[in-house]
């Protein structure tokens, strides 16, 4: 009887200690940061109610963000003022350089907010150079010393040692962090990945979303309105 007793008590051991660990990653406060994540493009904040808002999670480092970018790009001349874009960036863990890359837009906007865009275009640029295998021998010094030389035009020389110093700088590497884990709350799985209007832009297939195919999901949302 009291071995069965002593049995009986282990399914419940798991059950609590599963309980446990349940409740422990439920209650887990992801940091709660002094703004909301994101850049805005052309400076101009969407403002509730009256734009179309568009997120986009990019991985400067993707391939499949870097081709995404110009017809949303294309999409947002055409619409102006009426759709607004907030990139966040979100780096892919099977990117080795994504979390630095990310990083340093999070510099790059700190320093110079109108900077942003335009660094995220360079790594779009010269993507090639900072994927896993060409940086497979290189140290992490030399891997910032050379995205920091690829910056320039954007951020200016004169503004290279801030940035720089911006990668010892740990408010970057939390608002990098944030960006992620914004990301993960919002269930992102992939770059790139939209939402419009706060809602998840599920594509049939993997082709990048087109002008006219963004087109076809922004104009209507337009006549509905006024
Ligand atoms: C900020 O960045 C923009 C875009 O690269 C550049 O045109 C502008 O001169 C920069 N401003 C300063 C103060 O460096
Ligand atoms: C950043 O920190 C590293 C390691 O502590 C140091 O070697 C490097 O010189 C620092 N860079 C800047 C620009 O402060």
């Amino acid at each position: 009887m009291k071995k069965t007793a002593a049995h009986a008590t282990v399914p419940f051991f798991f059950f609590f200690l599963l309980v446990f660990c349940l409740r422990v990653h439920v209650e887990a406060q992801v940091p709660i940061p002094i703004q909301i994540d994101g850049f805005v493009y052309r400076g101009a904040p969407p403002v509730w109610g009256k734009s179309v808002v568009v997120e986009a999670f990019f991985d400067p480092l993707c391939p499949d963000s870097r081709a995404s970018w110009p017809p949303l790009k294309q999409a947002l001349r055409h619409y102006s003022r009426l759709v607004s874009l907030v990139v966040h960036p979100f780096a892919l863990p099977y990117h080795s350089n994504a979390f630095i890359a990310s990083r340093a837009l999070h510099i790059a906007n700190k320093l110079n907010s109108s900077s942003t865009y335009p660094l995220l275009e360079l790594f779009f640029k010269f993507q090639e150079k900072y994927y896993n295998k060409p940086t497979y021998d290189l140290s992490r010094a030399s891997i910032v010393k050379d995205m920091a030389r690829m910056a320039i035009p954007a951020i200016g020389k004169n503004s290279l040692p801030s940035f720089l110093s911006g990668f010892n700088d740990s408010a970057t590497d939390s608002a990098t962090r944030i960006s992620f884990k914004y990301g993960c709350s919002r269930a992102v799985t992939g770059t790139p990945f939209f939402f419009v209007n706060g809602m998840p832009l599920l594509q049939a297939d993997d082709s990048p979303l087109d002008y006219k195919a963004w087109r076809n999901i922004i104009d209507p949302l337009l006549a509905k309105r006024s």
